[in-house]
Protein backbone atom coordinates (compact mmCIF):
# COMPACT_ATOMS: atom_id res chain seq x y z
CA UNK A 1 0.00 0.00 0.00
CA UNK A 2 1.96 3.75 -0.74
CA UNK A 3 2.76 5.15 1.98
CA UNK A 4 1.42 9.32 1.33
CA UNK A 5 3.53 10.71 4.22
CA UNK A 6 6.69 9.28 2.29
CA UNK A 7 8.50 10.76 -0.39
CA UNK A 8 12.11 9.08 -2.12
CA UNK A 9 15.01 11.69 -3.07
CA UNK A 10 17.00 9.82 -5.15
CA UNK A 11 20.28 11.44 -5.67
CA UNK A 12 22.20 11.03 -9.20
CA UNK A 13 23.14 13.78 -10.60
CA UNK A 14 26.78 14.08 -10.03
CA UNK A 15 29.60 12.80 -12.76
CA UNK A 16 31.18 10.37 -10.48
CA UNK A 17 34.76 12.27 -11.58
CA UNK A 18 36.79 9.10 -9.63
CA UNK A 19 34.96 6.59 -11.83
CA UNK A 20 36.94 8.29 -14.69
CA UNK A 21 34.50 7.21 -17.69
CA UNK A 22 32.53 8.77 -20.06
CA UNK A 23 29.49 7.21 -18.70
CA UNK A 24 27.67 8.50 -15.96
CA UNK A 25 28.69 6.83 -12.72
CA UNK A 26 25.22 6.20 -11.90
CA UNK A 27 24.75 4.23 -14.86
CA UNK A 28 27.91 1.61 -14.61
CA UNK A 29 26.59 -1.39 -14.33
CA UNK A 30 26.60 -4.05 -11.50
CA UNK A 31 25.12 -7.48 -11.95
CA UNK A 32 23.22 -6.52 -15.38
CA UNK A 33 21.93 -3.53 -13.84
CA UNK A 34 22.72 0.07 -13.46
CA UNK A 35 23.87 1.72 -10.25
CA UNK A 36 20.97 3.56 -10.55
CA UNK A 37 18.50 0.46 -11.38
CA UNK A 38 19.03 -1.13 -7.92
CA UNK A 39 17.91 2.41 -6.18
CA UNK A 40 15.27 2.66 -8.04
CA UNK A 41 14.17 -1.28 -7.21
CA UNK A 42 15.10 -0.53 -3.82
CA UNK A 43 12.80 2.83 -3.68
CA UNK A 44 9.69 0.72 -5.53
CA UNK A 45 9.27 -1.90 -2.74
CA UNK A 46 9.26 1.03 -0.27
CA UNK A 47 5.93 2.21 -2.10
CA UNK A 48 6.79 5.85 -1.42
CA UNK A 49 3.36 8.33 -2.64
CA UNK A 50 6.58 10.33 -4.03
CA UNK A 51 10.13 9.31 -5.84
CA UNK A 52 12.04 12.25 -7.30
CA UNK A 53 15.30 11.39 -9.24
CA UNK A 54 17.38 14.23 -9.22
CA UNK A 55 19.68 14.51 -12.93
CA UNK A 56 22.43 16.66 -14.18
CA UNK A 57 25.64 15.30 -15.47
CA UNK A 58 24.50 13.39 -18.62
CA UNK A 59 20.53 14.10 -17.83
CA UNK A 60 18.85 12.37 -21.10
CA UNK A 61 20.98 9.20 -20.57
CA UNK A 62 20.30 9.21 -16.79
CA UNK A 63 16.34 10.38 -16.97
CA UNK A 64 16.34 7.54 -19.77
CA UNK A 65 16.83 5.16 -16.71
CA UNK A 66 14.57 6.58 -14.89
CA UNK A 67 12.02 6.33 -16.92
CA UNK A 68 12.97 2.34 -17.36
CA UNK A 69 13.78 1.17 -13.91
CA UNK A 70 10.85 3.26 -11.84
CA UNK A 71 8.37 4.58 -15.09
CA UNK A 72 5.81 7.19 -13.67
CA UNK A 73 8.33 8.02 -10.99
CA UNK A 74 9.52 11.91 -11.32
CA UNK A 75 12.95 13.77 -12.55
CA UNK A 76 14.02 17.25 -12.28
CA UNK A 77 17.07 18.57 -12.92
CA UNK A 78 19.88 20.48 -10.82
CA UNK A 79 20.57 23.68 -11.41
CA UNK A 80 24.51 25.00 -12.09
CA UNK A 81 24.59 25.39 -8.13
CA UNK A 82 27.13 21.91 -7.18
CA UNK A 83 26.52 19.67 -4.16
CA UNK A 84 23.96 17.27 -2.34
CA UNK A 85 22.30 19.84 -0.58
CA UNK A 86 21.12 21.70 -3.85
CA UNK A 87 20.24 18.68 -5.39
CA UNK A 88 18.06 17.59 -2.47
CA UNK A 89 16.31 21.30 -2.48
CA UNK A 90 15.97 21.04 -5.89
CA UNK A 91 13.77 17.80 -5.45
CA UNK A 92 12.13 18.99 -2.31
CA UNK A 93 10.51 22.07 -4.30
CA UNK A 94 9.15 19.51 -6.18
CA UNK A 95 7.07 17.92 -3.88
CA UNK A 96 3.38 18.94 -3.40
CA UNK A 97 3.60 22.04 -1.03
CA UNK A 98 0.73 20.03 1.40
CA UNK A 99 3.47 17.01 1.64
CA UNK A 100 4.23 16.88 5.34
CA UNK A 101 5.66 13.49 5.56
CA UNK A 102 9.02 12.11 5.61
CA UNK A 103 12.05 12.30 2.87
CA UNK A 104 14.02 9.43 2.51
CA UNK A 105 17.67 10.57 0.91
CA UNK A 106 19.27 7.49 -0.49
CA UNK A 107 22.46 8.10 -2.96
CA UNK A 108 22.36 6.71 -6.36
CA UNK A 109 25.80 5.15 -6.08
CA UNK A 110 24.88 3.39 -2.94
CA UNK A 111 23.65 -0.13 -4.93
CA UNK A 112 23.36 -2.88 -2.12
CA UNK A 113 21.24 -0.93 0.59
CA UNK A 114 18.02 -3.00 0.69
CA UNK A 115 14.45 -1.94 1.30
CA UNK A 116 14.23 -3.41 4.60
CA UNK A 117 16.90 -1.40 6.27
CA UNK A 118 15.79 1.87 5.13
CA UNK A 119 12.41 0.88 6.07
CA UNK A 120 13.49 0.00 9.60
CA UNK A 121 15.58 3.78 9.58
CA UNK A 122 12.21 5.14 8.72
CA UNK A 123 10.22 3.08 11.51
CA UNK A 124 12.86 4.17 14.17
CA UNK A 125 12.78 7.86 12.68
CA UNK A 126 8.91 7.84 13.00
CA UNK A 127 9.24 6.39 16.73
CA UNK A 128 11.42 8.94 17.73
CA UNK A 129 9.75 11.69 15.73
CA UNK A 130 13.30 12.97 14.82
CA UNK A 131 13.94 15.89 13.04
CA UNK A 132 16.61 13.67 10.87
CA UNK A 133 17.63 10.12 11.23
CA UNK A 134 20.94 9.57 9.15
CA UNK A 135 22.04 5.53 8.66
CA UNK A 136 25.47 5.30 9.45
CA UNK A 137 28.17 2.46 9.45
CA UNK A 138 31.60 1.74 11.16
CA UNK A 139 34.12 1.00 8.44
CA UNK A 140 37.67 -0.29 8.24
CA UNK A 141 38.61 2.47 5.56
CA UNK A 142 36.58 5.62 6.47
CA UNK A 143 38.42 7.21 3.45
CA UNK A 144 36.54 9.86 1.44
CA UNK A 145 33.52 9.19 3.89
CA UNK A 146 31.70 11.92 5.75
CA UNK A 147 32.24 10.90 9.46
CA UNK A 148 29.75 10.64 12.01
CA UNK A 149 30.75 13.00 14.95
CA UNK A 150 29.52 13.02 18.22
CA UNK A 151 29.47 14.14 21.81
CA UNK A 152 31.38 12.90 24.86
CA UNK A 153 28.01 11.50 25.76
CA UNK A 154 27.48 9.99 21.88
CA UNK A 155 25.04 12.24 20.88
CA UNK A 156 24.99 12.85 16.75
CA UNK A 157 26.50 16.73 16.72
CA UNK A 158 27.54 16.91 12.94
CA UNK A 159 28.74 15.49 9.99
CA UNK A 160 32.01 16.47 8.52
CA UNK A 161 33.46 15.73 5.18
CA UNK A 162 36.66 14.06 4.73
CA UNK A 163 38.37 16.91 2.80
CA UNK A 164 37.15 19.21 5.76
CA UNK A 165 37.99 17.14 8.57
CA UNK A 166 40.87 17.96 11.08
CA UNK A 167 43.19 14.43 12.26
CA UNK A 168 41.08 13.66 14.99
CA UNK A 169 37.70 13.19 13.01
CA UNK A 170 39.79 11.45 10.49
CA UNK A 171 39.76 9.02 13.21
CA UNK A 172 36.39 8.63 13.31
CA UNK A 173 35.00 4.74 12.06
CA UNK A 174 31.71 5.62 12.39
CA UNK A 175 30.76 7.00 8.86
CA UNK A 176 27.57 8.90 6.86
CA UNK A 177 25.92 6.24 4.30
CA UNK A 178 24.13 9.18 2.68
CA UNK A 179 21.01 7.85 3.62
CA UNK A 180 18.63 9.76 5.64
CA UNK A 181 15.31 10.35 6.93
CA UNK A 182 14.15 14.21 7.00
CA UNK A 183 10.90 15.17 8.54
CA UNK A 184 9.75 17.28 5.67
CA UNK A 185 9.08 20.41 7.50
CA UNK A 186 13.13 20.65 9.43
CA UNK A 187 14.11 19.76 6.06
CA UNK A 188 12.81 22.82 4.34
CA UNK A 189 13.63 25.18 7.14
CA UNK A 190 17.04 24.32 6.34
CA UNK A 191 18.13 23.58 3.12
CA UNK A 192 17.94 27.78 2.26
CA UNK A 193 20.48 28.02 5.05
CA UNK A 194 23.46 26.26 3.77
CA UNK A 195 26.62 27.88 2.34
CA UNK A 196 29.50 26.33 0.33
CA UNK A 197 32.28 27.15 2.25
CA UNK A 198 33.79 24.41 2.37
CA UNK A 199 36.94 22.03 0.97
CA UNK A 200 34.81 21.52 -2.14
CA UNK A 201 32.98 24.59 -2.51
CA UNK A 202 29.50 22.29 -2.34
CA UNK A 203 26.52 22.75 -0.92
CA UNK A 204 26.88 19.78 1.62
CA UNK A 205 23.53 18.28 2.55
CA UNK A 206 25.38 16.44 5.51
CA UNK A 207 25.49 20.11 7.32
CA UNK A 208 22.24 19.82 7.65
CA UNK A 209 22.31 17.83 10.17
CA UNK A 210 24.62 20.28 12.26
CA UNK A 211 22.31 22.81 11.62
CA UNK A 212 19.42 21.04 12.76
CA UNK A 213 21.06 19.80 16.21
CA UNK A 214 22.16 23.68 16.87
CA UNK A 215 18.53 24.34 16.48
CA UNK A 216 18.08 22.36 19.31
CA UNK A 217 15.88 19.49 17.11
CA UNK A 218 16.58 15.88 17.50
CA UNK A 219 19.13 14.19 15.53
CA UNK A 220 19.51 10.58 15.25
CA UNK A 221 22.11 8.31 13.41
CA UNK A 222 21.93 4.54 13.71
CA UNK A 223 24.55 2.36 12.40
CA UNK A 224 24.02 0.18 9.47
CA UNK A 225 23.93 -3.53 10.81
CA UNK A 226 26.67 -4.83 7.31
CA UNK A 227 28.45 -1.90 6.53
CA UNK A 228 29.54 -3.86 3.33
CA UNK A 229 25.90 -3.10 2.45
CA UNK A 230 26.07 1.27 2.54
CA UNK A 231 29.35 1.10 0.90
CA UNK A 232 29.36 3.98 -1.75
CA UNK A 233 30.96 2.93 -5.41
CA UNK A 234 32.78 6.19 -6.36
CA UNK A 235 35.55 4.51 -8.07
CA UNK A 236 36.23 0.87 -10.17
CA UNK A 237 37.65 -1.11 -6.85
CA UNK A 238 34.67 -0.28 -5.55
CA UNK A 239 32.31 -1.23 -8.21
CA UNK A 240 34.28 -4.70 -8.63
CA UNK A 241 34.14 -5.16 -5.01
CA UNK A 242 30.33 -4.17 -4.55
CA UNK A 243 29.99 -6.82 -7.85
CA UNK A 244 31.94 -9.71 -6.42
CA UNK A 245 29.74 -9.18 -2.65
CA UNK A 246 26.67 -9.01 -5.22
CA UNK A 247 27.69 -11.97 -7.48
CA UNK A 248 28.48 -14.36 -4.43
CA UNK A 249 24.84 -13.56 -2.57
CA UNK A 250 23.28 -14.43 -5.75
CA UNK A 251 24.93 -17.73 -6.76
CA UNK A 252 24.46 -18.70 -2.72
CA UNK A 253 21.15 -17.91 -3.48
CA UNK A 254 20.99 -19.99 -6.55
CA UNK A 255 22.45 -22.79 -4.87
CA UNK A 256 19.74 -23.05 -2.12
CA UNK A 257 17.42 -22.86 -4.91
CA UNK A 258 18.59 -26.56 -6.08
CA UNK A 259 21.63 -25.29 -8.89
CA UNK A 260 24.52 -27.08 -8.32
CA UNK A 261 27.38 -24.78 -8.42
CA UNK A 262 30.98 -26.13 -8.92
CA UNK A 263 33.03 -22.41 -8.77
CA UNK A 264 31.27 -20.23 -7.47
CA UNK A 265 34.20 -17.69 -7.69
CA UNK A 266 34.52 -17.97 -11.36
CA UNK A 267 30.40 -18.42 -11.71
CA UNK A 268 28.38 -14.79 -12.07
CA UNK A 269 24.94 -14.79 -12.27
CA UNK A 270 23.09 -11.59 -13.20
CA UNK A 271 20.10 -10.13 -11.23
CA UNK A 272 17.61 -10.85 -13.82
CA UNK A 273 18.54 -14.41 -14.56
CA UNK A 274 16.38 -17.40 -13.27
CA UNK A 275 17.57 -20.58 -12.95
CA UNK A 276 15.59 -23.85 -12.54
CA UNK A 277 16.37 -26.62 -9.95
CA UNK A 278 19.11 -29.38 -10.66
CA UNK A 279 20.84 -27.08 -13.35
CA UNK A 280 24.24 -27.53 -13.05
CA UNK A 281 26.61 -24.41 -13.76
CA UNK A 282 30.43 -25.42 -14.43
CA UNK A 283 33.43 -23.18 -14.33
CA UNK A 284 33.54 -19.58 -15.67
CA UNK A 285 30.35 -19.01 -16.53
CA UNK A 286 28.38 -16.34 -16.92
CA UNK A 287 24.51 -16.14 -17.33
CA UNK A 288 23.65 -12.68 -18.17
CA UNK A 289 20.91 -10.70 -18.94
CA UNK A 290 17.80 -12.11 -18.79
CA UNK A 291 18.73 -15.52 -19.26
CA UNK A 292 16.67 -18.38 -18.35
CA UNK A 293 17.50 -21.97 -17.92
CA UNK A 294 15.21 -24.63 -17.22
CA UNK A 295 15.46 -28.10 -14.91
CA UNK A 296 18.41 -30.00 -15.72
CA UNK A 297 20.54 -28.20 -18.11
CA UNK A 298 24.09 -28.41 -17.65
CA UNK A 299 26.16 -25.26 -18.76
CA UNK A 300 29.88 -24.43 -18.95
CA UNK A 301 32.80 -24.70 -18.23
CA UNK A 302 33.70 -21.40 -20.05
CA UNK A 303 30.18 -20.32 -21.75
CA UNK A 304 28.29 -17.07 -21.33
CA UNK A 305 24.78 -16.42 -22.68
CA UNK A 306 23.24 -13.11 -22.63
CA UNK A 307 19.53 -12.84 -22.65
CA UNK A 308 18.42 -16.36 -23.68
CA UNK A 309 16.44 -19.48 -23.35
CA UNK A 310 18.06 -23.07 -22.31
CA UNK A 311 15.18 -25.57 -22.30
CA UNK A 312 14.98 -28.56 -20.28
CA UNK A 313 18.42 -31.17 -19.81
CA UNK A 314 20.38 -29.45 -22.39
CA UNK A 315 23.74 -29.23 -23.03
CA UNK A 316 25.91 -25.47 -23.35
CA UNK A 317 29.59 -26.30 -23.16
CA UNK A 318 32.06 -23.80 -24.29
CA UNK A 319 30.02 -21.71 -26.11
CA UNK A 320 29.05 -17.65 -26.82
CA UNK A 321 25.73 -16.54 -27.27
CA UNK A 322 23.48 -13.91 -26.91
CA UNK A 323 19.50 -13.69 -27.78
CA UNK A 324 19.24 -17.29 -28.22
CA UNK A 325 16.85 -20.02 -27.43
CA UNK A 326 18.38 -23.82 -26.93
CA UNK A 327 15.70 -26.20 -27.22
CA UNK A 328 15.30 -29.11 -24.34
CA UNK A 329 17.96 -31.81 -24.61
CA UNK A 330 19.94 -30.22 -27.59
CA UNK A 331 23.43 -29.97 -27.11
CA UNK A 332 25.42 -26.92 -28.20
CA UNK A 333 29.37 -26.34 -28.53
CA UNK A 334 32.18 -26.65 -27.27
CA UNK A 335 33.30 -23.80 -29.13
CA UNK A 336 29.72 -22.79 -30.95
CA UNK A 337 28.89 -18.81 -31.17
CA UNK A 338 25.20 -18.06 -31.23
CA UNK A 339 24.65 -14.80 -32.09
CA UNK A 340 20.61 -13.02 -32.04
CA UNK A 341 17.87 -14.93 -33.45
CA UNK A 342 19.06 -18.25 -33.07
CA UNK A 343 16.37 -21.01 -32.13
CA UNK A 344 17.27 -24.72 -32.01
CA UNK A 345 14.42 -27.24 -31.89
CA UNK A 346 14.37 -29.87 -28.70
CA UNK A 347 17.01 -32.39 -29.12
CA UNK A 348 18.73 -30.29 -31.88
CA UNK A 349 22.50 -29.94 -32.17
CA UNK A 350 24.72 -26.97 -32.87
CA UNK A 351 28.53 -28.11 -32.35
CA UNK A 352 32.18 -27.67 -32.78
CA UNK A 353 33.31 -24.24 -34.72
CA UNK A 354 29.85 -23.29 -35.43
CA UNK A 355 28.44 -19.72 -35.64
CA UNK A 356 24.81 -19.32 -36.17
CA UNK A 357 22.83 -15.95 -36.74
CA UNK A 358 18.91 -15.44 -37.20
CA UNK A 359 19.26 -19.24 -37.87
CA UNK A 360 15.59 -20.88 -36.78
CA UNK A 361 16.98 -24.77 -36.59
CA UNK A 362 14.03 -27.69 -36.09
CA UNK A 363 13.47 -30.22 -33.51
CA UNK A 364 16.26 -32.83 -34.14
CA UNK A 365 18.17 -30.85 -36.57
CA UNK A 366 22.22 -30.93 -36.42
CA UNK A 367 24.82 -28.72 -37.22
CA UNK A 368 27.66 -30.67 -35.61
CA UNK A 369 31.10 -28.94 -37.25
CA UNK A 370 32.78 -26.00 -38.54
CA UNK A 371 29.65 -24.22 -40.15
CA UNK A 372 28.11 -20.69 -40.44
CA UNK A 373 24.10 -20.87 -40.28
CA UNK A 374 22.87 -17.48 -41.00
CA UNK A 375 19.19 -15.93 -41.97
CA UNK A 376 18.26 -19.64 -42.29
CA UNK A 377 15.65 -21.77 -41.68
CA UNK A 378 16.32 -25.77 -41.26
CA UNK A 379 13.50 -28.37 -40.88
CA UNK A 380 13.23 -31.08 -38.69
CA UNK A 381 15.52 -33.93 -38.77
CA UNK A 382 18.35 -32.78 -41.03
CA UNK A 383 21.82 -33.25 -40.99
CA UNK A 384 24.36 -30.57 -42.09
CA UNK A 385 27.60 -32.07 -42.91
CA UNK A 386 31.15 -30.10 -41.66
CA UNK A 387 31.83 -26.50 -43.03
CA UNK A 388 28.70 -26.26 -44.44
CA UNK A 389 28.30 -22.23 -45.14
CA UNK A 390 24.79 -20.31 -45.92
CA UNK A 391 26.53 -17.58 -48.58
CA UNK A 392 23.62 -14.66 -47.36
CA UNK A 393 25.65 -11.78 -47.93
CA UNK A 394 25.86 -10.98 -51.89
CA UNK A 395 28.12 -7.66 -50.86
CA UNK A 396 24.34 -5.47 -50.60
CA UNK A 397 21.35 -7.08 -49.17
CA UNK A 398 21.30 -10.44 -47.17
CA UNK A 399 19.22 -13.43 -48.37
CA UNK A 400 17.61 -16.14 -46.67
CA UNK A 401 18.41 -19.91 -47.28
CA UNK A 402 15.51 -22.24 -46.70
CA UNK A 403 16.77 -26.15 -45.64
CA UNK A 404 13.48 -28.63 -45.48
CA UNK A 405 13.06 -31.44 -43.15
CA UNK A 406 15.34 -35.10 -43.07
CA UNK A 407 17.57 -33.28 -45.25
CA UNK A 408 21.09 -34.88 -45.55
CA UNK A 409 24.26 -32.30 -46.81
CA UNK A 410 27.42 -33.09 -47.74
CA UNK A 411 30.51 -31.93 -46.19
CA UNK A 412 31.90 -28.66 -47.39
CA UNK A 413 28.95 -27.43 -49.01
CA UNK A 414 27.87 -23.42 -50.10
CA UNK A 415 24.37 -22.48 -50.15
CA UNK A 416 24.19 -19.35 -52.11
CA UNK A 417 21.19 -17.29 -50.93
CA UNK A 418 18.01 -17.00 -51.69
CA UNK A 419 18.20 -20.57 -51.91
CA UNK A 420 15.69 -23.51 -51.03
CA UNK A 421 16.13 -26.87 -49.83
CA UNK A 422 13.15 -29.39 -50.50
CA UNK A 423 12.44 -32.05 -47.46
CA UNK A 424 14.72 -35.54 -47.74
CA UNK A 425 16.81 -33.69 -50.27
CA UNK A 426 20.39 -35.21 -50.38
CA UNK A 427 23.22 -32.89 -51.43
CA UNK A 428 26.71 -34.28 -52.27
CA UNK A 429 29.94 -33.23 -50.64
CA UNK A 430 31.53 -30.11 -52.08
CA UNK A 431 28.59 -28.92 -54.26
CA UNK A 432 27.68 -24.81 -54.31
CA UNK A 433 24.16 -25.06 -54.19
CA UNK A 434 22.80 -21.97 -56.27
CA UNK A 435 19.62 -23.34 -57.72
CA UNK A 436 16.62 -24.77 -55.57
CA UNK A 437 16.60 -28.42 -54.99
CA UNK A 438 13.46 -30.41 -55.12
CA UNK A 439 12.27 -32.66 -52.60
CA UNK A 440 13.99 -35.77 -52.65
CA UNK A 441 16.17 -34.92 -55.02
CA UNK A 442 20.48 -35.59 -54.67
CA UNK A 443 22.24 -32.33 -55.44
CA UNK A 444 25.52 -32.69 -56.61
CA UNK A 445 28.19 -30.18 -58.89
CA UNK A 446 30.31 -33.25 -60.65
CA UNK A 447 33.42 -32.04 -61.81
CA UNK A 448 35.01 -35.19 -63.31
CA UNK A 449 38.47 -36.51 -61.18
CA UNK A 450 41.10 -36.58 -63.35
CA UNK A 451 44.54 -38.88 -62.65
CA UNK A 452 47.90 -38.28 -63.76
CA UNK A 453 50.04 -41.12 -63.86
CA UNK A 454 52.98 -41.39 -61.96
CA UNK A 455 53.39 -37.17 -61.58
CA UNK A 456 54.90 -37.10 -58.08
CA UNK A 457 58.10 -39.57 -58.95
CA UNK A 458 58.48 -36.98 -61.75
CA UNK A 459 58.32 -33.98 -59.86
CA UNK A 460 60.41 -34.97 -56.91
CA UNK A 461 63.30 -36.43 -59.73
CA UNK A 462 63.05 -32.79 -61.61
CA UNK A 463 63.24 -31.03 -58.12
CA UNK A 464 66.21 -33.54 -57.36
CA UNK A 465 68.00 -32.62 -60.76
CA UNK A 466 67.61 -28.88 -59.91
CA UNK A 467 69.27 -29.23 -56.23
CA UNK A 468 72.09 -30.68 -57.71
CA UNK A 469 72.32 -28.39 -60.21
CA UNK A 470 72.81 -25.63 -58.12
CA UNK A 471 75.50 -27.21 -55.70
C1 LIG B 1 28.51 11.69 0.24
C2 LIG B 1 28.32 12.41 1.57
C3 LIG B 1 29.22 11.74 2.61
C4 LIG B 1 28.88 10.25 2.70
C5 LIG B 1 28.95 9.58 1.34
C6 LIG B 1 28.38 8.19 1.43
C7 LIG B 1 27.80 14.76 1.10
C8 LIG B 1 28.34 16.13 1.04
N1 LIG B 1 28.67 13.80 1.44
O1 LIG B 1 29.86 11.88 -0.15
O2 LIG B 1 29.03 12.33 3.89
O3 LIG B 1 29.78 9.62 3.59
O4 LIG B 1 28.15 10.31 0.37
O5 LIG B 1 28.47 7.49 0.23
O6 LIG B 1 26.63 14.56 0.87
N2 LIG B 1 25.02 14.25 -6.28
C9 LIG B 1 24.05 15.06 -6.83
N3 LIG B 1 24.31 16.39 -7.01
C10 LIG B 1 25.48 16.94 -6.64
C11 LIG B 1 26.47 16.13 -6.06
C12 LIG B 1 26.21 14.79 -5.89
O7 LIG B 1 22.96 14.57 -7.18
O8 LIG B 1 25.64 18.15 -6.83
C13 LIG B 1 24.74 12.84 -6.11
C14 LIG B 1 25.76 11.93 -6.81
O9 LIG B 1 25.35 11.62 -8.13
C15 LIG B 1 25.79 10.70 -5.93
C16 LIG B 1 25.40 11.23 -4.56
O10 LIG B 1 24.82 12.50 -4.76
O11 LIG B 1 24.83 9.74 -6.34
C17 LIG B 1 26.60 11.35 -3.62
O12 LIG B 1 27.57 12.20 -4.24
P1 LIG B 1 29.11 11.91 -4.12
O13 LIG B 1 29.83 12.97 -4.84
O14 LIG B 1 29.41 10.51 -4.48
O15 LIG B 1 29.32 12.13 -2.55
P2 LIG B 1 30.42 11.52 -1.61
O16 LIG B 1 31.69 12.29 -1.78
O17 LIG B 1 30.49 10.05 -1.80
CA1 LIG C 1 29.59 8.59 -3.20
Amino acid sequence: MTDSRLAIVVLAAGQGTRMKSSRPKVLHDLAGVPLLGHVLATARELSAAHVVTVVRHERDLVAAAVDEFLPGSTVVDQDDIPGTGRAVEVAVSTLPADFDGDVVVVSGDVPLLDAGTIAGLLAAHRRATAAVTLLSAIVDDATGYGRVVRDADGALSRIVEHGDATDDERAITEVNSGTYVFTVASLRASLPGLASANAQGERYLTDVVGMLRSAGESVEAVPAPDAWAVEGINDRVQLARAAARLNAMIVRGWQLAGVTVHDPASTWIDLRATLAEDVELRPNTHLAGATTVARGARIGPDTTLLDCEVGEDAVVTRTDATLAVIGAQATVGPFAYLRPGTELGAGGKIGTYVETKNAKIGAGSKVPHLSYIGDTTIGEGTNIGAGAITANYDGFVKHATTIGSHVHTGTHNSFVAPVTIGDDATIGAGTVVRRDVPAGALAVTVAPLKFVEGWTARHRAAAEAAADAQD
